[in-house]
């Protein structure tokens, strides 16, 4: 069972969750007003803010003595600092590319972790009804329902997300393009579809067995990073060490041989580490 406290957070974190559900719900199919933020493919809508402050508001006013990482808020200036206290790292919509082309495959990402571990992890797309749950210790859920990891160990039987990212940085596209193409002849099949939060959650759910990226944000994985590792599917760095939140890249795979046969593979690409620069 999890602690009081730990279903308290839960509880007030899902409600809030589903709330916030039904402004993204409301909007996805209208007009939006889109601004642009790291380059001309890095999108925040009206929607993005209107949904972050609702989630940060019924936290805090819930929980006055917790954190938060919250992408809108870091992208208006605050710190990005993960520390021991309980932190809520919250990515109001992720996939706003898809959101704004109404395209369904976009969600609310909203992670807890205490003393610098993943404690709670809420994924909700609430355009296509798929609630990704997980708690520390008991198991990831898609609505209600345990899911599990593939169990996938082969390469060449493996489907595997290759995600493009939002930044045209040259050296990144490159490094984007270069591993397409090394991994194409080698694996089952590549998908891309925009959402870290999604693809890490269908990881977790055993319809991929592999996703990676360079250039994702703390925001993007803080939740998905426990229904997974809950799911029994394994989370290391790109190059196959340990994952690190704040490092900017990922490699989720359904077993630990599948992510080791993936990660000599990749051309490497390190990014400003979250935290770095502000
Ligand atoms: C983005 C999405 C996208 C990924 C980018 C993220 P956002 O998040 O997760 O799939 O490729 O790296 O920044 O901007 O839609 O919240
Ligand atoms: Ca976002």
């Amino acid at each position: 069972m999890a602690s009081e406290k730990t279903q308290e957070w839960f509880s007030v974190a899902i409600n809030l969750v589903k709330e916030a559900g039904q402004v993204v719900r409301d909007a996805i199919k209208k007009k939006k007003n889109i601004e642009t933020k790291s380059s001309a493919v890095d999108l925040v809508t009206e929607s993005d803010k209107a949904v972050e402050k609702l989630l940060i508001d019924g936290l805090s006013s819930a929980f006055p003595d917790h954190k938060f990482i919250g992408e809108e808020s870091v992208a208006g200036g605050e710190k990005c600092v993960l520390t021991a206290e309980p932190t809520w790292i919250i990515d109001p919509i992720d996939g706003t590319m898809n959101f704004v082309h109404s395209l369904p495959y976009t969600c609310i990402s909203v992670g807890l972790w205490v003393d610098k571990r993943a404690e709670l992890g809420i994924v909700f797309n609430p355009v296509l009804n798929q609630m990704f749950t997980a708690i520390r210790g008991q198991g990831a859920f898609l609505n209600g329902e345990r899911i599990w990891a593939s169990g996938q160990k082969e390469l060449s039987q493996a489907l595997v997300f290759a995600e493009m990212g939002t930044s045209l940085d040259p050296v990144k596209v490159d490094t984007v393009l270069t591993n397409i193409t090394t991994l194409m002849p080698k694996v089952h099949g590549l998908r891309a579809m925009g959402s870290c939060a999604l693809n890490m959650c269908q990881v977790a759910s055993g319809g991929m067995d592999v996703c990676y990226e360079f250039g994702v944000h703390a925001w993007d994985m803080a939740a998905a990073y426990l229904i997974i590792a809950e799911a029994g599917g394994t989370v290391v760095d790109t190059e196959g060490g340990d994952f690190d939140l704040m490092r900017r890249r990922v490699l989720c795979a359904a077993t630990p041989e599948l992510a080791a046969a993936i990660a000599p593979l990749l051309k490497q690409y390190q990014p400003q580490p979250d935290g770095s620069c502000n």
